[in-house]
This record gives C-alpha cells, sequence and structure tokens, in this order.
C-alpha cells in the first residue's frame, strides 16, 4: 500500500502539514511518498491520497484543484482525504459566531465531494509570515493596504495535535 501525499501551496506551511501527515502515516508502516503537486505527472501507482492545499481567499490553490479534476478518474476509484490550510488566528468562532474551520471550507470542496467522493476532509489553521515577500498579485495588493495586513493575524497557527488525530485515522482505515 503506497500512500500519495500531495500538496499546492505559496508561502511553505502547507508543506510542512503535508509532511507530518506522512510522518504519521511512515510511522503506521505505511509506504508514504510527500510531493507538491506541480511535480506529480502519474497517479496509477498510488493506492490512497490524501490532497492538500492552502486556502486564498476563499479558494483551494488552482494547481490543487487542477490535480484533483485531472486525475479524477484514477482518484474516485480510490481512497482519498482532503484538507485546507488556512484560517490564521485562535479564534475558534467568528463574529456572527460561526466555526471558522467551516467558514473556511475552500468553495472547490462541494465540486470536489461529488467528483472523487473522498473519504474525509479537513480544513486546518494555517501559518502567515507578515514579514515575507508577497507572492501574486493579491498579496502584494494587500502591502499596500495597511488596515488589510493589519487585519490578517501573523503567527503559526498549526494545530499539530489535530493533524496527527486526522492522519492518525486515516492510518487506522488503510490498515483496516
Ligand atoms: C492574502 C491572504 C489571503 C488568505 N485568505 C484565506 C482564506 O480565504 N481562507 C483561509 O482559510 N485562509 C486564508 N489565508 C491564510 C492562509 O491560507 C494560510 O496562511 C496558509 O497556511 C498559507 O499556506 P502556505 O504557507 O502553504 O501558502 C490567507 C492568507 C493570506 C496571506
Amino acid at each position: 500500500m503506497t500512500v500519495l501525499v500531495a500538496y499546492a501551496s505559496r508561502h511553505g506551511s502547507t508543506v510542512g502539514i503535508a509532511e507530518r501527515i506522512g510522518d504519521v502515516l511512515r510511522a503506521a508502516d505505511l509506504s508514504v511518498e510527500v510531493q507538491s503537486v506541480d511535480d506529480v505527472r502519474d497517479v496509477t501507482g498510488y493506492d490512497a491520497f490524501v490532497i492538500g492545499s492552502a486556502a486564498y481567499m476563499f479558494h483551494w490553490l488552482k494547481q490543487a484543484t487542477n490535480f484533483a479534476k485531472r486525475h479524477r478518474a484514477v482518484l474516485a476509484e480510490r481512497p482519498v482525504w482532503l484538507f485546507s490550510s488556512g484560517p490564521l488566528g485562535t479564534d475558534l468562532v467568528d463574529k456572527e459566531g460561526r466555526d471558522v474551520l467551516e467558514t473556511s471550507r475552500p468553495k472547490e470542496f462541494a465540486e470536489l465531494q461529488a467528483l472523487l467522493q473522498p473519504r474525509g476532509e479537513q480544513v486546518f489553521f494555517g501559518a502567515w509570515d507578515a514579514d515575507a515577500a508577497p507572492i501574486g498579485v493579491g498579496e502584494r495588493f494587500m502591502g499596500l493596504l495597511p488596515k488589510a495586513k493589519a487585519a490578517l493575524p501573523a503567527g503559526d497557527f498549526r494545530d499539530w495535535d489535530a493533524i496527527d488525530a486526522w492522519a492518525s485515522e486515516i492510518a487506522g482505515q488503510l490498515r483496516a
């Protein structure tokens, strides 16, 4: 059983989540590869998939969605789990009292649910370094708007316990 953990990331924090999931699966005696979606050409050699992306402006990164759609024929036949990285901060609920992990569900998940019927999906808190060089037009634009930038909580909010627990659940299902 070989599992592919495929990720899309802009600033690197999602890579850390993907690698951590890989570590947990390996510790459960599964064979695992952790790769960027950009580097995977052929998915036929994998028996199961964990696919994750950072979320920006309510969307998964395009390369992750394209990967999932491009390989949907194989993915739909095999066990798949999806995860997303974002939101930022420590608040579990927003001003309206809504669960921030629910409101941060990327818009693509509804379509990917229908397309791939994943065994599970999860949103994890992410990380953002306010001093990192901006990537893309949106971030460069945001840099020009000090108020917008100040509104975004900076720091590493990744919840390693939640990540480990989710990965352990996947390992348990794959080994069953
Ligand atoms: C400009 C900007 C927009 C963002 N938009 C969202 C969003 O819409 N939803 C969300 O959950 N997180 C959002 N985030 C937080 C990122 O998803 C989070 O920082 C993530 O961990 C980044 O992953 P990466 O380091 O792999 O790129 C945003 C961050 C930035 C800087």
